[in-house]
């Protein structure tokens, strides 16, 4: 995810940000610039690739100055290179910006500048930032910043420096984290604590909608109006390793709380519900060609292979083209039947799984067309895929994928629906019904995430056992199979998911008195169905627990425990029951003392057949 660092004081800010920024770097970045003022002049370095490769460019002679932003970046809109590193400036260099974030319509007010007479050197959203603050300035950065956030939709944490107004930086936040660090002679602003924890505890934590102006003697936040705010001013308690988890004991938990903001990222400009529009910027599928398409395959490993399985149901019942999902690593080598009228679907988290890349290759050498699920932008697979969904969930650090497995969920909602209206094989009121539904999603996952306690008793519960089933049907099945792959990989439990009608064809052998089996019950339509499998293991003295949604009372009677979610259109469901599910595993695993992030004899990114 980018970091954003500012100095403002008395000392050199280039070793201060510097220092900051490597304190970001656990979070990912393929970027990396700062922005040094003094009286004379401003200095910007930036540069693709580490922080390393930006101090060689400085060649061990920092640019001397008391002011300064730097920035890692995380690609979003644009690929990793120098031109696109932060920070970026206006057409006379005056204005100098950083920004966390992504801006939804910047390509409408890149065309606007432009027709104004800016000229634009990156392909990055930021750059329509400092354009538009040069548009608006008139002999106050800060009212400029105000103006400019007006034009903007979506999120951001900016901060701002400019020579014209030398010894402060203005910043903003909306849906992005930013603080601004209270220092003796000093100030600064960061996306995150670490950056300036060797400096300061002391920290106003800026809400959405609040801007702040510092001065190496003033921190003065107002709202987006310029009415004062009064802040409390935060003492950070956390050392550095738990500010580096902002609070969390794991990434991974850290992550599970991110997805929210994840969830909106990967919606963020590509639903209009009032045109009733599905929009995919790097997604270029004609109605000729889909129409064209006999056939789907989706191709993924682990997480993102079960990801494609919830994918296959709706991709189905949406656009009524027939889906096969397939493992990479099965696929490479069965000699799959694809030509010019088969789609493939690749999606990859990191964008870099071996088998998943050499699955995406050979698709295109017979022939077919691929789309990629992806999370880097630059990734290889990014890279050689002939469209592209991203989906910004920022960088995932823990193994166990989380959020990415979500994100992916709601890209492959947004694909089936964009084929859908493509070929017409859904009417207005259902895509209507399906993306109202989407966007209360971040919400609705903030529930659950509000009420965990069941959850952290029940993990311990399940810590004690050896052996752990999960049944489903219908879209809860391919979901409990990525509630086992999440408890087994980080706890070490022995978990199975079964398709819950598959139970009594030989695994129900395996239920005696106490074993555990959850069961989410979401898919309203197979619930009798589901409840006569919950009856057979608890006519076993199987131990369950059903993951239902809220106001179905009729499942309290035949099983041990619920954990109630919000309801939500059934198609989405699985994107908020994997949130118990994931919670569930992680309380699990925390009770066993596993090393819940870095579980034994896995890697995050399997660049290895
Ligand atoms: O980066 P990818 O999405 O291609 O990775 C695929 C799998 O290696 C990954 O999902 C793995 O199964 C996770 N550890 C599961 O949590």
């Amino acid at each position: 995810m980018c970091g954003i660092v500012g100095y403002v004081g008395e000392k050199q800010a280039a070793p201060i940000l510097l220092d900051g920024l490597k304190r970001l770097e656990y979070r990912g970045y393929d970027s990396a610039g700062i922005a040094i003022h003094n009286c004379r002049h401003t200095s910007l370095i930036k540069t693709e690739g580490k922080i390393k490769v930006l101090e060689e460019k400085l060649g061990g002679a920092y640019p001397e100055g008391g002011v300064g932003i730097g920035h890692t970046r995380w690609a979003t809109h644009g690929k990793p290179s120098d031109v696109n590193a932060h920070p970026h400036t206006d057409c006379t260099g005056d204005f100098i910006v950083v920004h966390n974030g992504i801006i939804e319509n910047y390509q409408e007010l890149k065309e606007w500048l432009q027709s104004e007479g800016h000229v634009f050197k990156s392909e990055t959203d930021t750059e329509v930032v400092p354009h538009l603050i040069e548009h608006y300035y008139d002999g106050d950065l800060f009212e400029a910043l105000k103006k400019t956030i007006s034009r903007l939709e979506g999120s951001f944490a900016l901060g701002v420096i400019s020579r014209r107004e030398p010894g402060t930086i203005v910043a903003a936040r909306k849906s992005s984290p930013l603080i601004a660090g209270l220092g003796e002679g000093e100030n600064f602003i960061a996306s995150d604590i670490p950056a300036i924890l060797q400096h300061t505890r002391r920290v106003y934590i800026l809400e959405d909608g609040e801007m702040v102006k510092i001065t190496k003697d003033k921190v003065e936040v107002t709202d987006f109006t310029g009415n004062p705010v009064a802040k409390p001013v935060f003492e950070v308690k956390w050392d550095a390793v738990a500010a580096e988890k902002g609070g969390y004991p794991h990434f991974m938990l850290k992550e599970i709380h991110e997805q929210p903001k994840a969830f909106k990222d990967t919606m963020a400009g590509r639903i209009f519900l009032e045109k009733c529009e599905i929009k995919l910027d790097d997604v270029h599928l004609g109605r000729d060609y889909l129409q064209s398409i006999k056939k789907i395959f989706i191709v993924a490993c682990g997480t993102a292979y079960h990801a494609g399985m919830v994918g296959k149901y709706i991709i189905e019942k949406l656009t009524r083209i027939p889906v096969e999902v397939d493992i990479a690593s099965e696929f490479r080598y069965r000699d799959p039947m694809i030509d010019k009228n088969t789609m493939v679907i690749i999606i990859s988290q990191s964008g870099e799984t071996a088998d998943t890349l050499a699955a995406l290759r050979e698709s295109r050498k017979l022939g077919a067309r691929v789309l990629a699920i992806t999370n880097v932008v630059g990734s290889s697979v990014s890279r050689e895929a002939d469209d592209i969904i991203y989906t910004w969930a920022g960088p995932e650090i823990a193994v166990a994928s989380t959020k990415a497995y979500s994100t992916q969920l709601i890209a492959l909602d947004l694909i089936a629906l964009y084929i859908a209206k493509t070929i017409g094989t859904i009417s207005e009121d259902t895509i209507r019904e399906i993306a109202t539904a989407m966007k209360k999603l971040p919400e609705q996952a903030k529930t659950i995430l509000d009420s965990v306690d069941t959850l952290k008793t029940l993990g311990r519960k399940l810590s004690e056992h050896q052996d752990v089933f999960y049944i489903g049907r219908g879209l809860d099945y391919p979901l409990s199979l990525e509630g086992a792959l999440k408890l087994k990989e980080i706890s070490y439990i022995h978990a199975e998911a079964y398709a819950a009608g598959e139970l009594k064809h030989g695994t129900l052998a395996l239920i005696e008195e106490g074993v555990p089996v959850i069961a989410p019950v979401t898919q309203e339509h197979l619930f009798e169905k589901t409840l006569s499998n919950i009856k057979e293991v608890k006519a076993r003295d199987g131990y369950v627990i059903a993951i239902a949604n809220e106001g179905n009372e009729e499942i309290k009677k035949s099983v041990d425990d619920v954990i109630y979610i919000p309801k939500t259109h059934p198609l989405l469901s699985p994107i908020l029951t994997v949130i118990p599910m994931q919670l569930l595993a992680y309380y699990a695993a925390v009770a066993r003392g596993c090393d819940v992030d870095k579980p034994r004899n896995l890697a995050k990114s399997v660049t290895v057949e």
